[in-house]
């Protein structure tokens, strides 16, 4: 599934334009699309990224990391996903950096996803659904959602966010309406982000392969 990553984080390229500040996501696919950006660095002015991988990734290239709160809203934001659905929901946070990801997707006007085609799903859940907590309310939130959804969440073991909380992975679920769960999981206190992208969804999808597919 590499080539086909690779594939379509080149085919996202073609949206980045002349002077601007690329909101850039996190995972292996974003890591082509890093790649690719380097190529064309001294044309844009800079990056927000969503992780401390991604920025480990961009300055590696020379490519400046900016500050969300002093660049504004961005034109483009380029991200991946675990799975999509035809509606261009995702299920995101499998590199557990759903929040400053959902973050820079509400501040951009343009979310374009890179995929492979594993991704796609006709309906949402196969893949476990993250959410990041506040480490002390764990055990609450994972009692209430298995209250709220009948699904299982499982403590990513030994991982901590890049802003100190924990990851709860929702097994068995079949999310027929994403907005609505998306803003009931945002309810119970303790939960930071909800990995589902539905409220704000891509904007674009780009399945990876020969050629690419634009969705
Ligand atoms: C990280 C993410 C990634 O976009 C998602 O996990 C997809 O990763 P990959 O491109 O490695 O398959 O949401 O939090």
């Amino acid at each position: 599934m590499s080539e086909a990553k690779r594939l379509a984080a080149e085919k996202a390229i073609e949206y980045v334009q002349k002077g601007m500040i690329v909101g850039v996501g996190t995972g292996s696919t974003v890591a082509y699309f890093i790649e690719a950006l380097a190529r064309i660095k001294d044309q844009i002015e800079g990056a927000v990224s969503s992780s401390e991988q991604s920025t480990a990734q961009l300055r590696s290239h020379g490519i400046e990391v900016l500050d969300l709160n002093h660049t504004g809203g961005l034109s483009l934001y380029v991200d991946g996903a675990d799975e999509c659905d035809p509606h261009k929901n995702l299920i995101k946070g499998g590199g557990a950096a759903l929040t400053r990801e959902k973050i820079i997707a509400e501040a951009s006007r343009q979310f374009v996803c890179i995929v492979d085609p594993s991704k796609q799903v006709q309906v949402l859940g196969r893949f476990p659904l993250p959410v990041e907590v506040i480490p002390m309310a764990r055990s609450l939130v994972a009692r209430e959602i298995v209250a709220l959804t009948g699904g299982q969440p499982v403590w990513r073991d030994g991982v901590v966010t890049d802003n100190g909380n924990l990851i709860l992975d929702v097994h068995n679920l079949s999310i027929t309406d994403p907005v609505k769960l998306e803003q009931q999981l945002n309810q119970i206190p303790g939960v930071v982000t909800v990995g589902l992208f539905a409220r704000r969804p891509a904007d674009v999808v780009i399945v990876g392969g020969q050629p690419p597919q634009v969705l």
